[in-house]
């Protein structure tokens, strides 16, 4: 079978798993730190925490941004719907800024129409789709202006760079950045996400978040005299000085992702060369395109969308969709709108509102993009398309 999207583990990534093992440290030993430490040089942020999915990442930068009842969040209505969850995790609510169609990301103009629009918008979260960076400068403006904070979803977007060169996690234009390490994603931990900052009261408070709202590092004492006997301190003394999680990772999962972070580069030029791949095949095809048509230089190149026009072509997404998987094919669709979910809808949100992602949904189809797909699979996966698209 070839999946859209698949994990690559070598014998590197085994050993490091092994080697962990034997040290006897399953959590809250060094990895974890080593995990962070390789992640903040390499996107070249001041500070990582690493908690156990991008989801908790998401969950505790909202409430580190200032989500709360009545104060809400914009985020894209195409992409996974963790995004906008954020906002009701902390009784916030999620409002939706539609995309542009040719990168498929939160577009600017409509960001700004929704905060012109609100009041109470305390975070942005735009989504960089399929590892295409959105527009950072012109995002942080609008929010800026409206004093909203902004959290770059990167779960498909370690890797990426922005427009200015700077790699996505750096925060150049953000307060906080989140990343996943699902297996499909750039590298995999199993389960995993991150947050990035340059900002050291939210680092602090990520960390508390990260733990039961337990004090870190030298946070202060809210109730110092509780802290210690004739003047000697209590050594077994700590503090919930907020509601928090247990969202730690593993060391085994670090473990794991730092060696995958060693391949993350390769992982990356090959995905780009399957997807120039594509492309060419694609050229010649009337109704097939790809989703993104520009800003995919600085891409890490998550997914693979084409654009398929499945009414000239006279047959459905689903029947072509079984019909690959007949062929042992498996596509997939990203994303489902978040406002159609019943979840959602039950807010108040509306597909009518973000008339660009309805018209994308229509036509979107992920086809198969990992490491080790290899050059026969895709020209499998090419030929088996145009086939299953023959009404
Ligand atoms: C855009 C986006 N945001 C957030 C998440 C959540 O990440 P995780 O699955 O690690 O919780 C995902 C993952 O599927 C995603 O695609």
């Amino acid at each position: 079978v070839i999946p859209y999207g698949r994990h690559y583990i070598d014998e590197d990534d085994i050993e490091a798993g092994g080697r962990l093992l034997r040290t006897g440290l399953l959590t809250q030993g060094p990895a974890v730190e080593a995990f962070e430490q390789a992640v903040a040089d390499y996107v070249g942020a001041r500070y990582a925490v690493a908690v156990s999915s991008g989801t908790a990442a998401l969950h505790i930068a909202g409430l580190a941004a200032g989500v709360e009842p009545g104060r809400d969040v914009v985020t894209s209505p195409i992409t996974f719907v963790a995004s906008a969850n954020t906002a009701y995790y902390a009784g916030a609510r999620a409002h939706f800024a539609d995309i542009d169609e040719s990168t498929v990301n939160m577009s600017p103009c409509t960001l700004e129409q929704v905060l012109h629009e609100r009041r109470d918008i305390a975070a942005v979260i735009p989504v960089h789709f399929a590892g295409l960076v959105c527009d950072m400068p012109a995002i942080r403006q609008a929010a800026d202006r409206a004093d909203a904070v902004v959290i770059e979803d990167a779960a498909h977007a370690l890797g990426s760079r922005n427009a200015d060169g700077s790699p996505v996690g750096s925060c150049a234009h953000s307060l906080m950045t989140v990343f996943s390490f699902h297996p499909v994603k750039a590298i995999a931990a199993g389960e995993g996400g991150m947050v990035t900052t340059n900002d050291e009261t939210v680092y602090r408070r990520l960390l508390r978040l990260r733990s039961h709202g337990i004090n870190k590092l030298d946070d202060p004492l809210l109730l110092p005299t509780q802290a210690s006997t004739g003047g000697l301190t209590n050594p077994w003394y700590y503090e919930m000085q907020e509601l928090g999680f247990n969202y730690r990772i593993t060391d085994i999962q670090c473990a794991l992702a730092l060696s995958q972070l060693r391949k993350l580069e390769r992982f990356i030029r090959r995905r780009r060369e399957l997807v120039d791949t594509y492309d060419a095949a694609f050229e010649a095809e009337p109704h097939i395109s790809p989703a993104q048509v520009h800003g995919r230089d600085t891409s890490g190149h998550h997914l693979y969308v084409a654009r398929i026009d499945f009414d000239a072509v006279g047959v459905s997404r689903a029947e072509v969709m079984l019909r690959l998987r007949e062929r042992g094919i498996v596509t997939q669709v990203h994303y489902i709108p978040v406002p159609m979910h019943p979840f959602h809808r039950t807010q108040g949100a509306e597909l009518a509102a973000c008339p660009a992602a309805g018209a994308y949904y229509a036509q979107a189809l992920s086809l198969p993009l990992y490491y080790g797909l290899t050059d026969e699979e895709q020209s499998f996966v090419v030929a088996a398309l145009r086939e299953s698209l023959d009404a």
